[in-house]
């Protein structure tokens, strides 16, 4: 990572454990021991870099950033808490999941207060500014929860189209990192015209972060910390399954649909799937598709009315996280 990026990482960390040291104080410690140790676990901390880069953009001190960076990472973890419910999952960076160590009734509390307080830490702004900050959030968490559902049904669905996933990942990933961004706009009062582009860079950012996600979720990287190919195994259509049906023929078409009919489990069937997206090179249509998402990005940058030089790091760091493992 860039020295830029590392220099705004610390300074979010610092303002996150003060967040942590009062969460740690509160009663019931039931409720928030499963919040401090999400929030512990760490992750990329991409959403609140993106808040901070985003009133950088335009020339403001980041700081002014920092609750609106804090809103974000705490709005995220809720939503990895329950997406982890939802999706069954053992695992969350490196670590057991929330609900498998405390409970799915706990795991639902802890997360719907982490949502609540996500909103609540953007009351040191004034009023205006909450107005706009805790109104884009609050859309954003909408579209989250709609993206999440339509993520579910497609489980369950056969005739899912490549725009109906994109729409969907979209609406569960995308648009917290346009909003992340756009707050952070917000905070150095840049222009609305400005806001918008800036909030559709990280929304097709974020189309070609879920892309990524669900390729690293079939095909793991070093350190990837979440259970490998619990996509496949809760038959989630992701691109790489869309395409694989509609490119499959003969044995790898056979194969593919007796997965998808329960004939293996575990490791079986990942390792089929796996072998068969491979070899139609799904997971290479997956990539570059990532790539056109990122270089749809780069125009809305570069439509932004801020020097050149101010972009460089947006732009680089975009390219990261194309490249990332975890
Ligand atoms: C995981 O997000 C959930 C998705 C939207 C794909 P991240 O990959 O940003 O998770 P952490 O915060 O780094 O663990
Ligand atoms: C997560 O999508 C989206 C949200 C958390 C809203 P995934 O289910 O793919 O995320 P991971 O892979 O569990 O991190
Ligand atoms: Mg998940
Ligand atoms: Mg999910
Ligand atoms: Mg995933």
């Amino acid at each position: 990572m860039t020295n830029k990026a590392e220099q705004l990482s610390v300074l979010f960390a610092s303002h996150l454990e003060n967040y942590q040291l009062v969460l740690a104080k509160r009663l019931p410690t039931s409720l928030y021991a499963p919040c401090i140790y999400i929030l512990s676990l760490g992750g990329k901390r991409v959403r609140p870099l993106l808040a901070l880069a985003g009133a950088e953009l335009f020339g403001a001190s980041p700081e002014v950033a920092l609750d609106s960076a804090l809103a974000v990472e705490l709005f995220h973890n809720f939503s990895l808490i329950h997406d982890d419910i939802l999706d069954n999952a053992p695992l969350r960076r490196g670590q057991p999941t929330v609900h498998e160590k405390w409970g799915r009734d706990t795991a639902i509390l802890s997360g719907d207060v982490m949502m609540v307080q996500s909103v609540r830490v953007l009351e040191s702004y004034s009023s205006l500014a909450y107005y706009h900050l805790s109104q884009l959030l609050n859309k954003t968490a909408t579209e989250v929860c709609e993206g999440q559902q339509w993520d579910m049904d497609f489980e369950k669905n056969d005739s899912v189209t490549v725009d109906a996933y994109i729409q969907m990942i979209a609406a569960k990933t995308a648009v917290l990192l346009g909003c992340s961004l756009q707050m952070g706009a917000i905070c150095a009062n840049a222009s609305c015209d400005n806001q918008l582009a800036l909030y559709e860079f990280g929304l097709n950012v974020g189309i070609a972060f879920q892309l990524n996600d669900d390729l690293l979720d079939a095909f793991p990287g070093e350190g990837f910390g979440k259970q490998p190919g619990g996509d496949i195994l809760a038959d989630k259509k992701t691109f790489l399954l869309l395409k694989a049906r509609a490119l499959a023929e003969g044995e790898a078409e056979r194969t593919l649909e007796a997965c998808l009919a329960g004939k293996w489990n575990g490791s079986e069937k990942i390792d089929k799937v796996t072998a068969i997206y491979r070899e139609l090179g799904v997971d290479m249509l997956c990539s570059q598709l990532a790539d056109e998402y990122t270089a749809k990005a780069f125009k809305s940058l570069d439509s932004i009315d801020v020097p050149d030089a101010n972009k460089d790091f947006l732009r680089g760091y975009a390219k990261h996280l194309l490249h990332r493992q975890v």
